[in-house]
């Protein structure tokens, strides 16, 4: 883990509007779900290929989905290949499209800060993937086709990352891995879901936390669960 310096971390807090740091006064509650069947085998390499070239080159060219009509480029992911953990937001905005990166805009800011919190940056045992590659038009939610589409793409990278937690952002990644039809992220975070045997926590977007600055607080005790689960999951 790398370190971050006392004064990183209280600026970043400060930038979170979360003030002086919290201690949580639960323990975890571990839930397990059933994941529903997510057959697609549209991605037809090997998960131990490891070949990320070809994942990026069929994501590139991909037109499964009216998505790609309007996209200047697809957005893989980001980060370490072989990190423990994987946080998954919903779909590149403009920003994103423009430099074919997640999370570079404003919710981008926050995410880096957010993991900075937790002694965490970009890059480094931290990969950074969307549900969807191609920016939905107007930054609408993307549709339960476009997910379906897409949802090879982000399975096949679970499946080389190898990640020890995944971690969604926001209702519409966690619609995706945990194939349910309703999600609400205030019913679902604080518990360990469960991806295909992975260990899986769903906090809020930073997106919505930049609307709603209030829920920042839930988003910081969700820092901390996540941070306190992944130290079970190392022992
Ligand atoms: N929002 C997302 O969900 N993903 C991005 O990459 C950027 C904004």
């Amino acid at each position: 883990m790398n370190t971050v310096s006392t004064l990183t971390r209280e600026q970043t807090l400060r930038e979170m509007g979360l003030g002086p740091v919290w201690k949580l006064r639960e323990q975890p509650v571990r839930e397990s779900s059933l994941v529903g069947g997510c057959d697609e085998v549209l991605v037809s390499q090997d998960a131990s290929s490891n070949d990320w070239p070809a994942l990026q080159s069929t994501v590139l060219d991909c037109r499964l989905c009216t998505l790609c009509q309007q996209r200047k480029q697809a957005v893989l992911g980001v980060g370490d290949v072989q990190a423990d953990w994987l946080f998954v937001g919903e779909g590149p905005g403009a920003d994103e499209d423009e430099k074919g990166e997640p999370f570079v805009g404003q919710a981008g800011k926050l995410l880096d800060n957010m993991l900075a919190a937790i002694e965490l940056k970009r890059g480094h045992d931290v990969y950074i993937a969307n549900a969807v590659k191609c920016r939905p038009p107007g930054n609408r939610t993307p549709t339960d086709e476009e997910l379906n589409s897409c949802r090879p793409y982000l399975k096949q990278q679970i499946a080389m990352i190898k990640p020890r937690l995944i971690v969604t952002l926001g209702g519409t990644a966690a619609k995706t891995l945990l194939q349910r039809d309703e999600i609400k992220v205030g019913s679902l975070r604080g518990q360990v879901h469960e991806y295909e045997g992975i260990p899986l926590i769903v906090t809020y977007h930073p997106s919505y936390l930049l609307r709603s600055p209030m829920e920042k607080a839930k988003a910081w005790e969700d820092l901390c669960f996540m941070r306190r689960t992944m130290f079970d999951l190392k022992q």
